[in-house]
């Protein structure tokens, strides 16, 4: 089959396009025929040997994968066969082809196509989680930043759907685009912007140096939570900003897929695809590209210019 591999950590140019072996569904797994997969910031950090666990070349990025099961392997109900399905698979999903234990598969209803989930994914999953760890309530006033991001524009979507008071922070270039999603107010990111404080829920794909200004931004008993770290690391003494708001009680809080349960990510996963189904919920896709073009994927990714998901085509 045909898959991406990192090369040579670094720059897009080196995610090449391969000839590799089939997988075969050992026990307790399935075989996908890949039809789209995923990108995200994730797979750059990965592919520029900046993720934990990933500071070697010779590997397959690609968390996200939508298709249909192919193959079943001892154990596994051969059920699963020709079900079109979404999977989490962590990495290995710039490929034809994915060997995954199907307790991480979520059906993918009819009306809805393999682009549209992957756009739906883990961008979705994440900003869902994120929205139910701050347990945003409808009229609530929410800061989303990153929000011309892949979970940014997720997030913004969903809380305008959940009926909150949305205050979108981006770069200039997707402010309008960020504004058509039914935005409240757009704060265009730039050096010296004011950001006016008082929110009851901050949603912070960004972090970086600028947490602690962000955290002294939500008002009493206001819910922060950080789920990406786009602009790197916040720095050490961020924790000081904490508690200078001490009077406040602010809740801070991280939020990762990776501590969620196949059942719960199941749950939430079907729950944003019948959103989509409904169409409640638009899937963002903001760029389709083939397989082979995935250093152009990566490139567009890091330009920051395109609002939705980049979809490889397998
Ligand atoms: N919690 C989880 O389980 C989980 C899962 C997957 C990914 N992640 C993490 O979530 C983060 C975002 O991932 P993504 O795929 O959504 O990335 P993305 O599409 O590149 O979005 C990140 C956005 O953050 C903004 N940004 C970037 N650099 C910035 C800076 N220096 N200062 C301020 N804003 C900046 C930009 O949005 P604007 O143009 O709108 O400003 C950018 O598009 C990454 O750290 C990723 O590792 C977390």
């Amino acid at each position: 089959m045909k898959a991406v591999t990192v090369e040579k950590l670094g720059g897009p140019e080196g995610l090449i396009l391969t000839e590799v072996a089939d997988p075969v569904a050992r026990a307790g797994e399935v075989v996908v025929a890949v039809e789209a997969s995923g990108v995200g910031l994730v797979d750059a950090f990965q592919r520029r040997g900046q993720f934990p666990g990933f500071d070697r070349p010779g590997f397959i990025p690609g968390a996200e994968v939508a298709g249909r099961v192919l193959g079943t392997g001892p154990g596994v109900a051969r059920e699963w066969i020709g079900k079109h399905v979404f999977a989490l698979v962590r990495t290995g999903g710039y490929a034809q082809r994915v060997a995954v234990d199907p307790g991480l598969l979520i059906p993918i209803p009819p009306g809805l196509s393999s682009v549209e989930a992957i756009a739906l994914g883990i961008n979705g999953l994440v900003a869902k989680f994120s929205l139910l760890r701050a347990g945003l309530r409808p009229g609530e006033r929410v800061l989303v930043r990153g929000a011309g991001g892949g979970i940014g524009s997720s997030v913004v979507q969903l809380a305008v759907l959940e009926g909150a008071r949305v205050t979108a922070l981006t770069s200039a270039s997707r402010a309008q685009r960020v504004a058509d999603l039914g935005v409240e107010d757009v704060i265009v990111r730039q050096a010296g912007t004011d950001v006016p404080g008082g929110f009851d829920v901050i949603i912070d794909p960004v972090a970086g140096p600028e947490l602690a200004t962000f955290l002294q931004k939500l008002r009493a008993n206001g819910r922060y939570v950080i789920n990406g770290v786009a602009a790197g690391f916040p720095t050490p003494d961020f924790g000081s900003a904490l508690i200078a708001s001490f009077a406040k009680s602010p809740v801070l809080s991280l939020l990762s897929l990776d501590s969620m349960g196949p059942a719960e990510l199941a749950d939430v996963g079907q729950a944003l695809f019948g959103l989509a189904v409904t169409r409640k919920l638009t899937p963002l896709v903001g760029m389709t590209l083939r397989l082979e073009e995935a250093a152009r994927a990566h490139e567009v990714l890091e330009d920051g210019q395109v609002l939705g998901k980049i979809v490889l085509l397998a």
